[in-house]
């Protein structure tokens, strides 16, 4: 069993079933060992599929999904997940999260840890953790009963959301830090800071992207269909960034943010 979260992993998140098998057998191909989807993305069974069509054994995979945020009460918390290992079929989940926390903090944390705790006992999962919390909900949550079994706050993070305060409460509090949506909706591609550090290195702006990540001691989520594109976000992980390199990417923050949900929590 894999003890704690891979540094790099395939997304899922806007992928289709039919797309999302191959994506994820290829990934594993290429070096993978960690595969997030959520109960909201509706491509559990795929994922799944993608697993069990691999040569990887399975324990040599994490596999992260989501608890949708109307799903948080104790009982439905467990109900959540039952569906969700059915629809994996690949034995024990090894991560589930709060996808996003109850909107107005109607359903208290406590609560819901109460559920990922009966889902460990009945052997669901393994760990759980959180998505996009603010650091006030990330301290409320560890702060309930059972919740330093945290693992990781997953949040929004890209060149142009730093996101640097939460990263830092959130390793301060002495949970990993994952990134989602990396690339800013495709923007990385296109900005020229970024193309020059990569011209530079002789590689992409999204490796540069995913290197710069890295350096801050952030678990990646990268998302794609293509091996091509897979293999090429994979070897970002060798890529070595200079101070000078690190510099103008944090230079690069403007505090945009992507994921915008009506339910999103007070940032
Ligand atoms: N917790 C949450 O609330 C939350 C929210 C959003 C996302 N997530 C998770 O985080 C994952 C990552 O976020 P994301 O899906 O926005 O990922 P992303 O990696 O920033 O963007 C994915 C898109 O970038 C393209 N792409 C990837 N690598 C590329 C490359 N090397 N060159 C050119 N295009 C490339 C992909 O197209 P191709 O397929 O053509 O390569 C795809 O359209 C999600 O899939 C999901 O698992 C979580």
């Amino acid at each position: 069993m894999v003890e704690t979260i891979p540094s790099f992993g395939l997304g899922t998140f806007r992928v289709d079933a039919e797309k999302t098998a191959k994506a994820v057998t290829s990934a594993l191909q290429l070096g993978y060992r960690h595969i997030d989807t959520a109960k909201y993305y509706n491509n559990e069974e795929a994922v799944g599929k993608g697993i069990r069509d691999s040569v990887v054994p399975r324990e040599d995979i994490w596999i992260t999904t989501k608890v949708w945020h109307d799903q948080l009460r104790r009982d439905d918390v467990v109900k959540s997940l039952v569906d969700s290992h059915k629809k994996l079929n690949i034995g024990t989940i090894d991560l589930a999260l709060i996808h996003w926390p109850s909107p107005d903090s109607v359903v208290p944390i406590a609560e819901s840890i109460a559920g990922f705790q009966d889902a460990q006992k009945q052997q669901l999962i393994r760990f759980f953790g959180v998505s996009n919390f603010t650091a006030p909900l990330l301290e409320e949550a560890l702060n309930a009963p059972g919740g330093k079994g945290i693992v990781t706050n997953q949040f929004e993070i890209s060149p142009f959301l730093a996101n640097r305060k939460l990263v830092e409460a959130t390793q301060k509090l002495g949970v990993k830090v994952t990134a989602y949506m990396p690339l800013g909706e495709g923007r990385a591609h296109k900005d020229p800071t970024l193309i020059a550090i990569a011209k530079k290195h002789g590689v992409t702006p999204a490796q540069v992207t995913f290197a710069w990540l890295l350096s801050r001691d952030i678990v990646v989520l990268s998302a794609s269909t293509n091996p091509e594109h897979q293999e090429l976000n994979w070897d970002s992980q060798k890529v070595k960034l200079d101070a000078d390199d690190i510099k103008k990417i944090d230079a690069l923050d403007e505090g945009r943010r992507n994921a915008k949900p009506p339910f999103a929590p007070k940032w």
